[in-house]
């Protein structure tokens, strides 16, 4: 087995135990593709939507935020194109009866390729020692660049099949690639058919009385319904932005890889109005703002790259992927799109209400160009779990689990640590906590050795151990341990609100 398929296992298992993640309704055998947060999850969860949020709509003057309903009209998706165009190329494997995305096929025997090309490049690094230049090596090796135009090719042959509709031409692909149902290992294969994504249901008591609705795919919608409504009340102009966190429900044909690819998952998403012909200027001020985000985190820049779409949704004229090296290998995590003017043209056309903007400067009335950046919360959860997630050996000869994560992400900012039950230890370990907890999420914890408690905090990440032992009674100092360190230093009572604080603060990664 791979190594990645071992720590990425690794990585699902320490979320179950350690209270992040649970599956659905697990006693009665779990939902596929829905998950539960416990509660270090719910924590975790809440301190990355702080750090959108603020990033997003309190460092800008010019974005404000809405909460708008899962429910929509059943028009929205109508006029939006996801009733006729938000579908899936699905294939079935008739040995296996296994059901699988089309292009996802494809885009994983590509994966194959370029996995060849970098044990190529590693073996090769390995040769060649310092002397090793690696963007010259893959741009004059023979057998990358023919392993290059392969891949160039394939995807190529996919788009255009993909963009034109022609799914003949998709499973014409599949097998001349002779690719091959993992379960089966057989290449019988059904046509390829497409399979809308929108979870359908109905709204009102009676059957006849009841109208269909759709669980919204996605949440910007919301804000292109509401667009109207915002830009009056918050008296906004042009460009501006307005940004939402909200669940969104899509039926995946293939859910996998845990919390990456979820039927009910959560959209970090803002829209930003800009003049036509602005867009793509705005486009790169996303591009390059969003990647800044990512990268403040210190999760390694070489884990970060843009994907750029060649195979366009049917609402964009520019895209691209944030993606980030998950476990098993690149995939996206945070699109923006130059969405064009399709959007509140369409809702225009549909509701027949006017969604213009009167731009005082050009004294003129336009439909507003938007600029899209849409990030799956679940995705960037799993980034920074798979990110921190860490077997240490120790000196002296033990081992440990710890989660290096960002000090101001963590669930819980300091444990506080009694080092034994009695002789008034805990009462002061009380009094600590109730000095700390207003601005941090403390955890007090007496029980088991202090050794297997400073085990547990690594396991979920927190910062700081704060232990009270018999010299605290004495002299008010206490010992705090860094988790990365795993450092002691003893420190009056009175200083650890300041050295919590500085580690933990968010302003250092707001203002890169
Ligand atoms: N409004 C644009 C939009 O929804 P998208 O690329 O389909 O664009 C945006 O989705 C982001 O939502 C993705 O980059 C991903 O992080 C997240 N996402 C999409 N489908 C998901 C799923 N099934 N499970 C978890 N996250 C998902």
């Amino acid at each position: 087995m791979a190594n990645y398929e071992d720590v990425f296992k690794k990585v699902v298992a320490h979320a179950k135990e350690y209270g992040f993640v649970f599956q659905s309704s697990e006693i009665y055998d779990g939902l596929a593709a829905a998950y539960d947060y416990g509660p270090n999850g719910v924590e975790l969860k809440n301190n990355i939507k702080n750090y959108w949020w603020k990033s997003m709509v309190n460092m800008h003057e010019n974005i404000v935020g809405l909460d708008a309903s899962i429910f929509m009209h059943p028009t929205t998706w109508k006029a939006s194109g996801h009733v006729d165009a938000f579908n899936d190329p699905l294939i079935d494997n008739k040995d296996s009866k296994k059901r699988y995305r089309a292009d996802v096929l494809i885009e994983d025997h590509i994966a194959k390729i370029e996995a060849k090309i970098e044990k190529d490049v590693t073996k090769a690094a390995k040769r060649f020692g310092d002397a090793f230049n690696k963007e010259e090596f893959v741009t004059t090796n023979g057998r990358i660049l023919d392993r290059q135009k392969q891949i160039d090719a394939i995807n190529e042959k996919m788009n255009t099949s993909l963009s034109s509709g022609d799914l003949e031409g998709v499973k014409t692909l599949i097998e001349q690639l002779d690719i091959k149902c993992p379960v089966s290992g057989t290449n019988n294969w059904t046509d390829v058919r497409q399979f809308n994504l929108m979870f359908k249901t109905q709204m009102g008591a009676t059957a006849d009385g009841s109208s269909d609705l759709y669980l919204r795919p996605e949440t910007a919608q919301g804000i292109f319904v509401n667009f109207l409504n915002v830009q009056k009340t918050a008296r906004m102009k042009i460009p501006f932005g307005i940004a939402q966190i909200g669940k969104a429900f899509r039926n995946e044909i293939v859910a996998r890889q845990f919390i990456f690819r979820m039927r009910e998952f959560e959209q970090m998403e803002m829209q930003f109005f800009v003049r036509p012909g602005e867009e793509m200027k705005w486009y790169e001020y996303w591009k390059d703002f969003r990647m800044k985000w990512h990268q403040a985190l210190g999760m390694g820049e070489e884990n970060y790259r843009f994907h750029d779409h060649e195979n366009l949704a049917h609402y964009a004229n520019a895209a691209t992927d944030i993606e980030f090296k998950f476990p098993f290998g690149f995939k996206e995590l945070e699109g923006i799109h130059s969405r064009t003017d399709f959007d509140l043209k369409a809702h225009q056309e549909h509701s027949g209400k006017k969604l213009q903007y009167f731009d005082p400067e050009l004294g003129e009335s336009y439909v507003p160009y938007v600029v899209e950046t849409s990030i799956g919360l679940d995705r960037m959860f799993l980034t920074v779990l798979s990110h921190s997630f860490r077997e240490e050996k120790l000196e002296n000869g033990e081992s440990r689990v710890v989660l290096k994560i960002p000090a101001f992400l963590a669930p819980i900012k300091a444990a506080i640590l009694p080092l034994t039950k009695k002789d008034g230890m805990p009462e002061k370990a009380r009094e600590v906590m109730k000095m700390l907890q207003l601005d941090f999420n403390c955890q007090y914890e007496e029980k088991d050795s202090i050794g297997k408690r400073y085990r547990r905090q690594d396991a979920i990440g927190t910062p700081f151990c704060i232990t009270i032992d018999h010299q605290t009674l004495e002299d008010n100092t206490v010992t705090i341990r860094d988790r990365d360190t795993m450092k002691q230093e003893r420190v009056t009572v009175d200083k650890l609100h300041a050295i919590i604080a500085e580690k933990v603060n968010i302003a250092k990664y707001l203002e890169s």
